[in-house]
């Protein structure tokens, strides 16, 4: 969600600007637009749609000189999506230009302030009262310094801002509050981006913003200082991951080579963390007398996270015996949680920055609970503010719909329940061993489904022009339905819900027709036989079934379904890992053949810096 980007050095700025939001394209927008300082005057191009048209509109970025400049990807908030709202945004005397990540919540009375004071505005923007008064207390004060800082006293909300002003065409100067922004330390330049994916082809020596900080930034230095204007030294990390990981090396979608990673991923969340097969967490402060104590989890994610955490319920109960509440985070926050000194608290976001599940990790926080958090980006907001922090390790992950993200959270949140149970004798020796050893085999049993893609490509090609589909499963299956409804939601556009199977007669039925295509989950093995009930009932509607069982059920639930595809059995709790893959492919085909854009549907973002 709104990507930025920054340069100043010696080389023109305006291709570089294009080429990091071109990375940050993933992160979900619909309007983009570069400012670039030449001689004294800010010129800044916009427009409506992708980045391609800023390309076109500047000649790959040729027609705008300077050395220094700021560029952004807008996923609208307050405005429609065209020119005059996409970022930057200019004062009114062309003295300052920003871009603008976040939502500045007071931007009304300010507005109304600014107008009284006789500033013209021509957007619908939040964003553009801050460059206005900005400029307002530029003019009065004399000093960008003394005036930056006071916009940021008055300003409240969200923001990760980047400002440039015509006087100082050498620099340019930086915030932050709850909105992610990155330092980036090149040789005679220096960047800031919202992620390391947009910069790193320049520098992988980063300096994570904390909220409150404020830098001024030139090609040689980058000076930073907290919320009371006093200098601080940052820490530098060092980006590990190739470049490549970001690039498609080959795939004609992200997703796809996503899903493809997904057993490689599992690999490397998993190996650092069994030795000798037993799970070891390193470095979780966690201890037994802890854990003893722990009265409630709660399971705090949004999105695939969340649904992640629906596992883990039925999962971590079964382990532990403990109350386990998965909360979407945008409910738990405002909900007066229930939330003491014993409870755990476990957050779970690829991005590290979704901003509805970081307030609600620091609402946890402030009644006395401990945060484990399962993320994926290094170093992101939500890592650094929890309590304990376990990556996933899978690398960046490009599409917006996730899938190896879902794949490593949900492996490691069963090591952290098998762990946690293992420390309280809530597992019987054997089953740990026997879930350990299993475990070790996901990855190979995920190859093995990879391999053999046929069968659901096909089932895509028949199903890709329903209106209308239904995932129904019961326990972990019902899990795992929600995510699979949601990602084939997400890219093929295609209405489409889950139900607890148990559920179906109490209203949702009603909308089984003939020919209604409903996706039946049968791989938990328990309760197999009560899944076959509810398929039967549904297909007495006229529906068409394709299911999802393992290879110990798939002849008798062939007897009742139009088409059934099989996963290799597993552990029952892992069993979930194997049964996501045929679903992601399955979304992804179904959203191949209907045209979709796969990596970058509309509407959504990869990283949701706003509520
Ligand atoms: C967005 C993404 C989803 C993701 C959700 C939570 O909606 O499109 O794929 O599951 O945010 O994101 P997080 O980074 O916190 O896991």
């Amino acid at each position: 969600m709104c990507g930025i980007v920054g340069f100043t050095g010696t080389k023109e700025a305006a291709p570089i600007l294009l080429s990091g939001l071109t990375k940050l394209e993933y992160r979900g927008y619909d309007s983009a637009g570069i400012a670039v300082i030449d001689s004294g005057t800010i010129n800044m191009v916009k427009s409506p749609g992708k980045i391609v048209n800023l390309y076109n509109k500047t000649h790959n970025g040729s027609d705008l000189h300077g050395f220094t400049g700021i560029g952004h990807t807008r996923w609208a908030t307050h405005g429609v999506p065209n020119e005059i709202n996409a970022h930057p945004h200019m004062s009114e005397h062309g003295n300052i230009a920003i871009v603008h990540n976040g939502i500045i919540e007071n931007y009304m009375e300010l507005k109304e302030f600014l107008i009284s004071q006789g500033v013209t505005f021509v957007s619908e923007t939040d964003t553009e009262v801050v460059v206005q008064l900005l400029e307002y207390y530029y003019i009065q004060l004399k000093d960008l310094r003394d005036a930056i800082f006071k916009v940021l006293q008055v300003i409240e909300g969200a923001y990760a801002l980047v400002i440039l002003c015509k006087d100082y065409p050498d620099s340019f100067v930086v915030a932050r509050k709850d909105a992610p922004l990155l330092l980036g330390f090149g040789d005679g330049c220096n960047f800031v981006a919202s992620d390391a994916t947009a910069i790193i082809e320049y520098t992988r020596e980063v300096a994570y913003m904390e909220d409150g900080e404020v830098a001024f930034i030139t090609k040689d230095n980058i000076d930073v200082y907290d919320s009371f204007g006093q200098p601080i030294e940052k820490e530098h990390h060092i980006i590990d991951w190739d470049i490549s990981a970001a690039e498609k090396g080959g795939y004609a979608h992200f997703m796809f080579k996503e899903i493809m990673e997904q057993p490689e991923a599992i690999r490397k969340t998993m190996s650092p963390r069994i030795r000798d097969n037993r799970i070891v967490f390193d470095d979780l402060k966690i201890d037994k007398a802890f854990m003893e104590k722990v009265d409630r989890i709660y399971i705090v994610a949004c999105g695939s996270s969340y649904h992640v955490g629906m596992v883990g319920k039925y999962n971590m109960e079964r382990l532990l015996r403990v109350p386990v509440d998965p909360v979407l985070a945008s409910e738990f926050r405002y909900s007066d949680p229930l939330v003491t000194e014993n409870t755990l608290i476990i957050v779970i976001s690829q991005s590290g920055e979704t901003l509805d599940t970081m307030a609600a990790l620091r609402e946890a926080k402030k009644r006395g609970a401990h945060i484990t958090s399962i993320v994926n980006v290094v170093g992101s907001s939500i890592a650094r503010e929890s309590d304990d922090v376990l990556y996933t390790w899978a690398g960046p992950e490009i599409a917006v719909a996730t899938t190896k993200a879902y794949s490593t959270q949900l492996t490691l949140l069963n090591m952290l329940g098998l762990y946690f149970a293992d420390m309280l004798h809530t597992v019987e020796e054997s089953e740990y061993n026997k879930i350990v050893e299993e475990m070790q085999w996901l990855p190979e049993k995920i190859e093995s489904i990879l391999q053999n893609t046929d069968q659901i490509k096909y089932l895509a090609s028949r199903y890709f022009n329903h209106n209308s589909i239904f995932f129904i499963g019961r326990n972990l299956d019902y899990a795992l339905g929600m995510e699979g409804s949601l990602k084939l939601k997400e890219i093929s556009y295609i209405h489409s819900e889950a139900y607890a199977s148990g559920e179906l007669k109490h209203g949702t039925i009603s909308l089984i027709e003939k020919g209604t295509l409903v996706v039946a989950l049968g791989t938990y093995g328990p309760l197999f036989d009560k899944a076959m009930s509810n398929v039967v009932e549904v297909r007495a509607r006229g529906a068409d079934v394709m299911a999802i069982t393992t290879v110990s059920h798939a002849d008798e639930m062939q007897k009742n379904v139009d088409f059934a595809v099989a996963v290799p059995d597993t552990h029952l709790i892992l069993q979930p890992s194997l049964g996501i893959v045929p679903l992601q492919l399955f979304a992804y085909y179904v959203a191949l053949q209907r045209g979709c854009d796969i990596d970058k549907p509309r509407n959504l973002a990869k990283s949701v810096t706003v509520e």
